[in-house]
């Protein structure tokens, strides 16, 4: 089959969370199936840009509202990825270093997406199926079947839209429905969720299939969706969760260049030892604790508010018995906080705010626990790169935390499971983690052991999206 996915996100050309892990490795694994998978995202300047050989594949201009623009299609030149990628670029709107945080936003990424559908209108033939990913891509499906332009080719490409993350919907006011191409105006209601343009709700609406990254957060949408709950309600009869895969490539600590110490599950005692001795060191840390970490965005999704009260009633609570490092960037008043916290509890506490690539994979091998206390998790993917680097994960019960974490106080299980995201949660959860640490030697070497082992690669997932796809033929 022949694939084309659209995204404004993919590692490593532009990452700034699991959007682009995810849309960088399902291609590569879908090639590698014996399928033609393309990519084909926002030209940024970033470095991969320059650091890479691209050809010029196509010319085109396109208008939204009365803006002209001139757009460009270049092409890696050597498959450096395992697939095709393919950038667009558009002088003046795309071309910047940050991926999202502009205030014309909505007109990058609707000027990105007609670009897209006009440059497919050129294509002298048709791919199987176009794949968006999240509501910067969400108008593709309307415009291929409603643009006067694109539905005469376009309109019969099945399209799947996968809901990454429901929260961000990409809402634009009805004054600004001029930018869009023209379009059939008795299909209005398509591209409407509460008397506003609603590109994720319109994707929903008028994608084939739509799926999210794990099967608990599908059913979790139908009572909590920023708003969409009657709609995914409605569209549940076209709508599947398929869990997410990891990169093991990408992520395997026993060749991973970004860490101290590479190891396997035979070695993951003394490689994990060493690597957490790199991290304390580097953070004045006490190598011989439990060192728990956080990774991610500081933001009230992943509960980061609540890093600071929990990880100060948790030192105190636990008389200093663990650690905690943090890596993360986000809400500037947190960022303030966990500065803050650094000077207090020297010693016990550090952070690193901003975005590190390869801090993270160090972490991933040199932490004992990983914390994600979660408010809403559509799959996670540190969970995953945890498991497999031999780190504890410590997760809210919810969405994809749910369905690839167990509790140690289950039978088999091998992570910390709570239900809240609250400090109680937490800190007791930070007892269990240190009384596992300290005083359950032989558990916790079965659950690092047993966790490294757990198959969570692309392999069965990118498969199943070819199912899906072949049953649109
Ligand atoms: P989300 O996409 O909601 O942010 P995921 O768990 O799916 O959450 O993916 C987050 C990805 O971003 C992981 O690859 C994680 O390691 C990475 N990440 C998040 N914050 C940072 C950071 N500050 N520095 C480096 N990597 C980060
Ligand atoms: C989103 C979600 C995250 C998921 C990622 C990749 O950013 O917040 O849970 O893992 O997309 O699908």
């Amino acid at each position: 089959m022949e694939i084309l996915h659209v995204a404004a996100e993919c590692y490593p050309v532009a990452k700034a969370g699991g959007l682009g892990d995810v849309v960088g490795a399902l291609p590569k694994y879908q090639a590698e199936l014996g399928h033609v998978a393309k990519v084909v995202m926002p030209m940024y300047r970033t470095k991969f840009l320059y650091d890479n050989q691209w050809e010029l594949v196509h010319e085109g201009g396109q208008h939204i509202g009365s803006h002209y623009f001139h757009y460009s299609i270049i092409k890696e030149k050597t498959n450096k990825l395992g697939f095709d990628l393919y950038l667009v670029d558009i002088n003046g709107l795309l071309d910047r270093e940050k991926i999202y945080g502009y205030d014309d936003d909505t007109e990058r990424f609707l000027s990105f997406q007609v670009a897209v559908c006009d440059w497919l209108n050129k294509w002298s033939h048709k791919p199987d199926v176009i794949h968006c990913h999240d509501h910067h891509t969400g108008l593709i499906p309307f415009m291929v079947k409603y643009a006067l332009e694109f539905r005469d080719k376009l309109a019969d490409i099945p399209t799947v839209f996968t809901v990454h993350n429901a929260q961000y919907q990409g809402w634009i006011g009805w004054d600004k429905y001029y930018l869009l191409p023209s379009f059939d105006s008795w299909k209005w209601g398509m591209l409407d969720w509460d008397k506003t343009i609603n590109p994720l709700a319109s994707a929903v609406k008028c994608a084939w299939k739509v799926t999210t990254v794990s099967h608990s957060y599908l059913d979790e949408l139908k009572g909590a969706a920023n708003g969409l709950e009657n709609l995914f309600g409605y569209e549940q009869g076209k709508s599947l969760g398929i869990l997410n895969g990891i990169d093991t490539q990408v992520w395997d600590p026993i060749t991973d260049s970004l860490i101290a110490k590479n190891y396997d599950k035979e070695l993951v005692e003394k490689g994990k030892r060493k690597n957490k001795k790199e991290l304390a060191g580097q953070f004045g840390l006490d190598p011989d604790k439990p060192l728990i970490s956080f990774i991610g965005r500081l933001v009230g999704e992943k509960a980061a508010d609540l890093l600071p009260e929990a990880i100060s009633q948790s030192i105190y609570q636990h008389s200093g018995h663990a650690n905690f490092l943090v890596l993360g960037s986000g809400d500037p008043n947190l960022e303030d906080q966990l500065d803050h916290m650094n000077h207090q509890f020297k010693g016990y506490f550090n952070s690193y705010i901003g975005y590190s690539e390869s801090l993270s994979h160090l972490m991933y091998a040199g932490s004992d626990f990983l914390l994600m206390p979660s408010r809403v998790e559509p799959c996670g993917l540190n969970q995953m790169y945890a498991l497999r680097y031999g780190t504890v994960p410590m997760v809210r019960n919810i969405g994809g935390l749910r369905d690839t974490v167990t509790d140690m106080g289950d039978p088999e299980g091998f992570g910390i499971r709570f239900d809240q995201a609250s400090v109680g949660d937490i800190t007791y959860s930070v007892g269990r983690a240190i009384d596992l640490y300290n005083n359950k030697p032989d558990l916790y070497t079965w659950m690092r052991s047993h966790m490294m082992t757990i198959d969570h690669s692309w392999d069965s997932s990118a498969q199943q999206y070819i199912d899906l796809y072949q049953s649109l033929k």
